[in-house]
């Protein structure tokens, strides 16, 4: 006589019986070599400012920021994200393309300092550097005027590049940015460099710490006119289609945790090279959270990078970066 099957048949929990099967069994990896950080570097500072809603993040000097991005490389951290705040603003933004411009100080610095085992990402927009503190030039109307924008982001391109920048992204959501970096860049002898676009970026709450960090909030009026709504993924979709048929080589999702379907979508519609930005407001969450000793912080972080992983993101620009990559 037969012994009765099993009840139940199926015991997922066998393979959960020890660490080492559980890591043998695991879907989704997070390594620091994943991981990019975000650097904000500030003209003039005698030292380096700390951000108070970014508990371990500095508005740095061109000093502070070589140290800053010497020990992150240190760490095995690939790539930066590099925005530079100027002492003098104006309606056009100017000192984002000026050759002096602290954003190019500090990628030729860095670019001698690091070679090319780090690379560098110049964050492409005009937001730090108007007077307005809109992304791009107003028309008489002040609306943002598109177009003539996109002749301004054609020459910080150029100029980022120029400094030494390895990989544009261009964050100011303007229709055609991506064409018409691609082709300033093409006709400026810099065809091999890649282009990271921020293609679906929501107008998000949660870049309230960064307007801090980079001095940029708008001085009237927001951000809806350009970004996305939050309510609507199908769009992000169409978003991704343009910047690729333009010529981005990689896209980005932003921001990250409140998106992890837009993520999916994006990743299982194109395939590219996906990045997601897990932005300023996220990381402050999860840091109020744990100085209140309401979460364990590091465990926390560590779920939600693997989340962002797994849905899909091959990248993850984040402020955890230097405290997650020891831990990888
Ligand atoms: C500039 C820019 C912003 C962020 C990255 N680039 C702010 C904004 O669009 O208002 C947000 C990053 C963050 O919150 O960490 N266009
Ligand atoms: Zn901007």
């Amino acid at each position: 006589m037969q012994s009765p099957a099993p009840f139940p048949a199926s015991r997922p929990r066998r393979l959960r019986r020890s660490g080492v099967l559980r890591e043998l069994v695991r879907e989704t990896t997070l390594s620091r070599r994943d991981l990019v950080a975000p650097l904000f570097v500030k003209e003039p500072l005698d030292a380096p400012e700390p951000i108070a809603s970014m508990p371990g993040h500095y508005q740095h000097t061109l000093e502070s920021l070589r140290k800053e991005a010497a020990e992150l490389a240190g760490l095995g951290i690939p790539a930066l994200v590099l925005f530079g705040i100027p002492t003098g603003k104006d309606p056009e933004g100017t000192q984002a393309w000026a050759p002096e411009g602290i954003i190019q100080q500090a990628l030729r610095a860095l670019r001698t300092d690091l070679g090319s085992d780090v690379e560098l990402i110049a964050d492409l927009c005009l937001c730090e550097y108007t007077d307005h503190g809109h992304c791009g030039v107003l028309a008489s109307d002040q609306s943002v005027d598109n177009d003539r924008t996109l002749e301004r982001y054609a020459r910080i391109a150029v100029a980022q590049a120029e400094a030494g920048a390895t990989i544009i992204a261009p964050s100011g959501m303007m229709d055609g940015q991506v064409g018409a970096i691609r082709r300033a860049l093409d006709q400026a002898g810099f065809a091999d460099l890649p282009i990271l676009a921020y293609a679906a970026k929501y107008a998000s709450g949660l870049y309230g710490p960064f307007r801090d960090a980079a001095e940029g909030a708008p001085k009237f009026g927001d951000r809806s006119g350009y970004q996305m709504d939050p309510a609507n993924a199908a769009e992000a979709l169409r978003e991704v289609a343009l910047d690729v048929a333009e010529g981005a080589d990689m896209v980005m999702v932003k921001p990250a945790h409140a998106y992890l379907d837009v993520i999916w979508r994006v990743k299982q519609a194109f395939g590219l090279p996906t990045a997601a930005y897990h932005v300023s407001g996220e990381y402050a969450l999860l840091k109020a959270a744990a100085e209140r000793g309401w979460i364990d912080g590091e465990r926390v972080m560590l779920e939600v990078l693997t989340g962002i992983r797994r849905a899909g993101a091959d990248m993850v620009i984040t402020y955890h970066a230097r405290e997650a990559a020891p831990l990888l």
